[in-house]
């Protein structure tokens, strides 16, 4: 794991940025997109970069990591809106090129499979973006989730239901989503997380400094081979070699 630490959530967003853009720069590109608090800083500046530096997003195709089952792509809090009006309608990525579950699909079984075949078929994801749940989960891929999971039906946990209860009239929170497993975010060439604020400061020692478990579903970064971890301080100050990674990130970053 590549560690990286910030001052600031907007150097959090400027340093995950700057990976999706050396990517983009590239040719055509893959992304996978994760909506919530942790990336809003990220799209901002990519954001920006479109506006005022002409970067282009017409050649990427775009996967979002998961959504809520019963929810159709145009209601207001599915994870299909989200990501538009966070980032994608901001940017000049094709609509048809933005691919989301489909929350309200009649088999969602069905669905799953279907998601992480088009994945698949897509030639994979190059740059899959994250947060992290304060319970440890990346996607919706709740604890004792396996780590070799692939896109499916989960039951969110009480901990997620109760962090995103604010998004809906009370009752109405769902019970269900589709989230791209642990194996399929596993399978993204690289992968990008990005955490803030002190309430998620338990969960990235466990991932990064915890032994690799179900427990802690992020903890299946240890064994991808590019996974960034990007850090504000808060998020970063449970971490016991805080140190080291300070010394890593000031050699890697004169490479
Ligand atoms: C969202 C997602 C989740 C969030 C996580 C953190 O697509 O997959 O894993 O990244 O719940 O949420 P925030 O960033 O809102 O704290």
């Amino acid at each position: 794991m590549q560690i990286i630490l910030c001052d600031s959530a907007e150097q959090v967003g400027a340093r995950a940025a700057d990976l999706v853009e050396a990517r983009l720069r590239q040719g055509p590109a893959v992304l996978g997109l994760a909506t919530g608090g942790s990336p809003a800083s990220t799209y901002e500046e990519l954001i920006r970069r479109h506006r005022e530096e002409s970067l282009s997003f017409s050649q990427v195709t775009a996967f979002t990591l998961d959504e809520y089952a019963g929810l159709p792509a145009n209601h207001e809090q599915s994870y299909h809106s989200t990501i538009r009006r966070e980032f994608v309608d901001h940017v000049d990525l094709p609509l048809e090129q933005l691919l989301t579950p489909r929350g309200d699909a009649a088999d969602l079984v069905t669905e799953a499979d279907r998601y992480d075949a088009a994945i698949v078929a897509a030639g994979g994801i190059d740059i899959q973006i994250l947060g992290i749940g304060a319970n440890g989960h990346i996607g919706f891929n709740e604890p004792t989730s396996s780590l070799a999971s692939r896109t499916r039906v989960k039951t969110l946990a009480g901990a997620t239901r109760a962090d995103n209860a604010r998004f809906f009239p009370e009752g109405e929170v769902p019970r269900l989503c589709l989230t791209q497993g642990l194996g399929t975010i596993r399978d993204a060439k690289r992968a990008v997380l990005v955490a803030l604020g002190e309430n998620k400061a338990n969960a990235v020692r466990a991932m990064v400094e915890g032994p690799l478990s179900a427990h802690c579903p992020a903890s299946v970064l240890q064994l991808h081979q590019h996974a960034v971890i990007i850090l504000d301080p808060a998020a970063a100050s449970q971490l016991s070699l805080l140190d080291y990674y300070r010394e890593a990130q000031e050699l890697n970053d004169q490479l």
